[in-house]
């Protein structure tokens, strides 16, 4: 089983839709996918249809008492895709940091978790809330892989910066370093920002950055009313075609295994 953790303290960048995505194209390929919903609004969740507010068990419970492998399976939402599976967020997530206060040995709440499902599934991708706080640093201690969306926009550039530093400030706690991957999202190849910003991340970040981009294609907001995966609902879309770029990039990076 990999872990994937898409991943970025700015807002807004597709987080939710590169998981999303991915998460589609690994289960067209006939792999079983788990997907984490770690942010409190639960966007991943709600996606899907999941009202998460009216489930017994979710993320949260994870962090509230050690799981045996039955109760975490027990908190799993099927989709409408067989290959695909939600671990979802709740509301309660908000409070996680404030609850737990200075509790240590609360980093490796996730990655312990996932290991006693590992048998189940051949992906986990772990959808990030767009804040530093304990189920960040869960998820990234749990990832095989980071996955982390850029808007190609200035504004933007600045907050990757600020993630750059929250793995290098993590890193210094792992035995293993961190992989991540930079990819380019919304770029506007009509507009000279869109450019700018894709020329100076390059420049920044060399060959961290994924050599291609993620388009704007207004289809990813049109299947998220559908509840379906964007290459169930646009399958010729070139959302759809860059997506499947970069899972193939990402397959061919060496990966390490949990297991
Ligand atoms: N390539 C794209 N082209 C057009 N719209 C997009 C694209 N990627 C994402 N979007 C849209 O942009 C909005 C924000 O995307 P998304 O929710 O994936 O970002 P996020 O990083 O998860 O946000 P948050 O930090 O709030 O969790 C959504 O409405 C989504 O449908
Ligand atoms: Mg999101």
């Amino acid at each position: 089983m990999e872990v994937w953790t898409v991943a970025n303290q700015k807002g807004g960048v597709g987080k939710t839709t590169t998981t999303i995505a991915l998460a589609g194209l690994l289960a067209e390929c006939g792999k079983k996918v788990l997907l984490v919903d770690t942010d409190p609004h639960a966007s991943l969740s709600y996606y899907f249809g999941i009202e998460s507010e009216d489930l017994d068990l979710s993320v949260y419970d994870l962090f509230i008492q050690v799981s045996s492998k039955e109760q975490i399976l027990q908190s799993l939402c099927p989709t409408q895709y067989e290959n695909i599976d939600i671990l979802p967020a709740t509301m309660a997530l908000a409070t996680l940091d404030r609850a737990l206060g200075a509790k240590g040995g609360m980093g490796l709440v996730l990655k312990k978790a996932m290991s006693k499902v590992s048998q189940n599934y051949d992906y986990v991708l772990i959808d990030c809330p767009p804040v530093l706080g304990v189920l960040m640093v869960n998820a990234l201690a749990a990832s095989d892989q980071i996955i982390v969306p850029v808007q190609t926009e200035f504004l933007a550039l600045k907050g990757l910066d600020r993630m750059i530093k929250t793995m290098d400030m993590m890193q210094g706690e792992h035995d293993k370093p961190f992989k991540y991957t930079i990819v380019p999202t919304m770029f506007d190849k009509r507009t000279k920002a869109s450019l700018l910003a894709y020329q100076q991340l390059q420049e920044n970040y060399q060959e961290k950055v994924w050599p291609s981009v993620i388009p704007i294609d207004t289809n990813f907001r049109n299947a998220s009313l559908t509840q379906k995966v964007p290459s169930h609902f646009a399958a010729n879309s070139r959302g759809v075609f860059a997506y499947k770029g970069l899972l193939d990039y990402l397959l061919k990076l060496p990966q390490r295994s949990i297991k």
